[in-house]
């Protein structure tokens, strides 16, 4: 490894540990994810709770939370701490507007989300959260992990040089991309924006990588060709570095919640012919803003 990202690691992973006094903070790598125990969702969170249970969000990017029986009324109402909730977009034919169903049957030829993504980046005011509740993993927890990867230690990882080009630069997200030649699905207003390419997070202040394969389709800056070789090498960043990673097994009843703005995600389609549900519930974010 170089010796910035040496650097990088060493001031990530020497920051001194959170003390929790109402809930229980497990960190699944030292740079993403923990479990955190102690919490209900079928019950109202205490204030203090909620307070840890945001700074560890702030802190870990990636929560699990095991065993939750909870119904939706208590999944919105949990989302409903941390922002608005986000339509599903196009809305469901019938069920409820802000409960996005995880389907997967024998039938499956794909699923939603197989491959690095955060939802909803081609939005003029992407996403800042998404809590899925997987009800039923595939039979005999076989498979169907999701990938997580911490896009602030992807920026940190990259040279300096490369870091202060990426700086001055935005890129296009444009919705038609995730479709990959499919149709797009009646209703459905297909978004297209611009973002910083480099942003930093609403709330840490912190800087990090804001482009993925789904929908960044290119730098307008450079040239296509320039854009596409660029997009490529960091595209490859995210998806090659396991150091960047944190993987979730579900079990019935784990909730996870990962914060769109500095996290992006992948849907492992490993299970075929299995079945998996479960249900997803995504929260409101705002205008990015550059460095
Ligand atoms: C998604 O992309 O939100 C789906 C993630 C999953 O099914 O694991």
């Amino acid at each position: 490894m170089e010796q910035y990202e040496l650097d990088a690691l060493k001031r990530l992973t020497t920051r001194p540990a959170r003390e929790y006094r109402t809930i229980g903070v497990v960190p699944l790598t030292p740079v993403l994810g923990a479990e955190v125990s102690g919490v209900d969702l079928t019950q109202e969170l205490s204030a203090e709770q909620l307070a840890e249970v945001k700074a560890a969000f702030l802190d870990h990017h990636v929560l699990v939370l095991r065993d939750q029986d909870i119904s939706p009324e208590d999944h919105k109402r949990f989302a409903a701490h941390f922002g608005e909730l986000r339509p599903v977009n196009p809305p469901p034919v019938d069920g409820d507007p802000y409960v996005l169903e995880i389907v997967t049957t024998p039938e499956s030829a794909n699923v939603a989300g197989n491959g690095w993504h955060a939802d909803g980046t081609a939005d003029a005011e992407p996403s800042l959260g998404s809590m899925l509740h997987i009800l039923r993993p595939p039979e005999g927890g076989s498979g169907g992990d999701t990938l997580f990867a911490n896009m602030h230690l992807a920026y940190e990882l990259l040279s300096p040089a490369l870091r202060g080009l990426l700086d001055t630069l935005t890129a296009v997200h444009d919705g038609l991309l995730a479709f990959r030649g499919h149709a797009v699905p009646e209703g459905y207003e297909v978004p297209k924006s611009e973002h910083p390419l480099v942003v930093r997070h609403p709330e840490t202040g912190r800087k990090l990588l804001y482009v993925n394969p789904a929908y960044t389709a290119r730098i307008p800056q450079l040239s296509e060709d320039e854009s596409r070789a660029l997009l490529d090498v960091l595209f490859r960043m995210t998806a090659q570095r396991p150091q960047l990673h944190c993987r979730v097994r579900w079990a019935p009843g784990t909730l996870v919640f990962w914060d769109n703005r500095c996290v992006q995600h992948h849907a492992t389609y490993d299970y075929h012919p299995l079945t998996r549900y479960g249900r997803r519930v995504a929260l409101n974010g705002g205008p990015l803003k550059g460095c």
